[in-house]
């Protein structure tokens, strides 16, 4: 009997699905088809991902072709699964033409063409397009253009920023289709903006993106009143429009399984917790995002918003400081550090009563963390994929929202947002 092996996501299942199916069982006598595992398809950086890994098994079952479906969770599985399963030969798309042909000691590999003019990308971009402009004030973009090319289903076009030359020369940096100076002319087609400037300025676009029935995703630089946020909060309810603040711990995958560890109890109850972040040129942090960043690591590991509060800041200049913040909530005490213009060794150690979790460097932007268990001296490591600087998993998240008509993530209640909003207020007009 030939044994015949494929592999797949088969998101969104199609004619290309169906042919390959078809033509990789007629290549032997018995088919087993891999389907990715919704957690490898986010590890090797396939965000778009639509249907459930159930859905997805349901479809390949559905077309009668595979004697056998089994799951694919991680890199190096294949050549495990060609020993495990007695496989005579790999058959797979054309576009992965030399990609396998690792597995050749192992088995025949066999490349098929493609079906033309059809993909699940292709799909997922008929059916959601997000056209997105930028609204900036310098030459930096938060890296969200490069970071958008691994969203599919999300476009940014165009560019306005105040001075046009200034906005044409950032179309030809980020190769973008247009640019402009005048708002309204630059919101007409779009259906979503993105507001990346560093003066107060960032409110008035937002409320005028708004007005205009735009989705907001912003990044603030410094922070805005509470009735401003408030007020951008009720108009977006209003008028159903998504309105993202760029946080992306709130969105990266790694941050969360590592909350979620806290949370069942990975390190016993947390005692304390030491939470040290620097905003240098190189952090992608600014005086906003630091502050809230540390606020927000304290409200997941206390699961409160309701501290008090002990701060010390030092000043070394206007735009130079070390901020420190002890708070204290459910029994859980936090220690913040902000280095702000200042080179602080960034990281988080949580301490619970078996044992400590440690996120060296730049924590807010790695999928990497240790635990310590009391009495083992050798940690457990944890990798998750965290890719670019994070936007991508935010862009993504605004898909998600648009396709289940939700207006309010639950990762990032309105609620919750305003709570540590007032508690980034709270410390940092103590300190002034
Ligand atoms: N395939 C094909 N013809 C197509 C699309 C896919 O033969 N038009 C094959 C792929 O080469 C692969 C299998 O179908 O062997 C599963 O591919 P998958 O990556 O799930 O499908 P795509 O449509 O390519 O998905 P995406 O656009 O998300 O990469």
């Amino acid at each position: 009997m030939k044994k015949i092996i494929t592999y797949g996501t088969f998101d969104l299942f199609h004619q290309g699905h169906y042919n390959i199916l078809k033509r990789a069982k007629e290549y032997g006598d018995y088919l087993i088809v891999g389907v990715t595992s919704e957690s490898f398809d986010l590890e090797r950086g396939k965000l778009g991902v639509r249907d459930s890994l159930l859905t997805r098994i349901e479809n390949v079952k559905k077309t009668g072709f595979a004697d056998e479906i089994i799951i694919e969770e991680f890199n190096g599985q294949k050549i495990q699964d060609v020993q495990k399963y007695n496989i005579d030969a790999l058959v797979i798309g054309s576009d992965w033409i030399g990609k396998f042909d690792y597995l050749k000691p192992y088995c025949e590999v066999v490349y098929l063409e493609r079906t033309k003019n059809i993909s699940s990308t292709q799909i997922r971009l008929q059916e959601q397009f997000l056209n997105v402009g930028l609204i900036l004030d310098s030459d930096n973009d938060g890296g969200f253009v490069e970071e958008s090319k691994f969203v599919s289903g999300v476009h940014i076009d165009r560019v306005f920023c105040e001075d046009l030359k200034q906005a044409n020369e950032l179309k030809q940096k980020y190769q973008l289709n247009e640019a402009y100076d005048n708002l309204d002319e630059f919101m007409d087609g779009l259906n979503a903006v993105i507001v990346n400037v560093k003066t107060k300025k960032a409110v008035e676009y937002i409320k005028k993106a708004q007005k205009a029935g735009k989705h907001v995703l912003y990044r603030f630089f410094e922070q805005p009143t509470l009735k401003q946020i408030q007020s951008m909060i009720d108009t977006a309810k209003k008028k159903h429009l998504l309105l993202l603040d760029c946080m992306v711990p709130v969105y990266s995958q790694a941050f969360n399984q590592l909350m979620w560890m806290v949370e069942c109890g990975r390190i016993g109850k947390v005692i304390h917790a030491d939470c040290i972040v620097s905003n240098t040129d190189d952090s992608q942090l600014n005086k906003y995002y630091s502050v809230l960043y540390a606020v927000y690591v304290a409200s997941r590991i206390c699961a409160s918003t309701d501290f008090k509060y002990t701060t010390f800041k030092h000043k070394f200049s206007d735009d130079k400081y070390y901020l420190r913040a002890s708070l204290e909530s459910k029994g859980v005490l936090i220690d913040l550090e902000i280095g702000e213009g200042i080179d602080l060794l960034p990281n988080i150690k949580i301490l619970g009563e078996e044992g400590q979790i440690v996120v060296p460097n730049d924590w807010w932007n790695t999928g990497y963390f240790e635990i310590y268990h009391n009495g083992n001296p050798v940690p457990e490591r944890h990798c998750y994929n965290y890719e670019g600087n994070g936007m991508r998993y935010i862009l993504r998240e605004a898909l998600i929202m648009l396709r289940e008509d939700n207006y309010e993530t639950t990762r990032f209640s309105n609620e919750y947002a305003m709570a540590l909003y007032q508690a980034c207020k709270n410390i940092t007009e103590k300190v002034k």
